[in-house]
């Protein structure tokens, strides 16, 4: 069975929507920290975020979508946090943030950009726990599944299958019922928009497992 992973970007009412989510079987909360350079788009500082946990008793996995993840690691390994994720794409030593988190003894993982060859993954395999496969452009939630992701999860099965290694996989974008013949090899699926949208959160986590 799949793990679910909530994002609450999209949401008009944090505290009301983490809140709900407790009621729910929901494994994670799935937390975007963008800093207005790796992408356009700023979410609040680390000041007013890490404040979630005053309502949510659920564990987070942290996608930091930010050119210096070194600045945020610290931070977030503060709070309830089972596993820190950032870009294969960010700027610093790669292989140096993810000792970084390890060092705070929570799981470590790579997000993966749309357009960036899997392959590239290969150098930092034997570090990770998860991969976060983007399955839009980061940015913003409530955008569209892109197709091609499909191949792109079945190629880092593939790959992750011929080095023997146990990493997650966790999909990350335009995540609905819709989607799930498509991501098949996913073990965790992390959706937004699909969610938060709705007047029934259990009754769309549990349609997604
Ligand atoms: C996109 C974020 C996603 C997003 C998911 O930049 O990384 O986590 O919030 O939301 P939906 O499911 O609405 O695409
Ligand atoms: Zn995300």
């Amino acid at each position: 069975m799949k793990k679910i992973s909530a994002s609450f970007l999209n949401s008009k009412n944090i505290p009301l929507d983490l809140t709900k989510l407790n009621d729910t079987d929901v494994d994670f909360i799935h937390v975007d920290i963008m800093d207005g350079k790796f992408v356009k788009n700023k979410t609040m500082p680390f000041s007013e975020m890490k404040n979630i946990y005053k309502y949510t008793n659920k564990r987070l996995i942290v996608h930091l979508i930010v050119e210096n993840p070194s600045k945020y690691i610290p931070l977030y390994a503060e709070l309830n946090t089972e596993c820190i994720v950032f870009h294969v794409e960010s700027s610093e030593d790669i292989i140096k943030n993810l000792e970084l988190i390890k060092s705070f003894s929570i799981k470590c993982g790579l997000a993966i950009n749309p357009d960036t060859k899997i392959n590239e993954l290969i150098p930092y395999l034997p570090y990770l726990d998860e991969i976060l496969v983007m399955s839009v452009y980061p940015g913003e939630g409530g955008q569209e599944f892109i197709k091609e992701s499909e191949n792109r999860i079945k190629e880092l099965k593939e790959l992750i299958r011929s080095y023997n290694l146990n990493i997650l996989i966790d999909v990350d974008g335009g995540v609905n019922d819709k989607v799930l013949d498509k991501v098949v090899e996913a073990d965790i699926l992390t959706s937004g928009c699909y969610i938060i949208n709705s007047n029934d959160f259990q009754e769309k986590i549990t349609s997604l497992r």
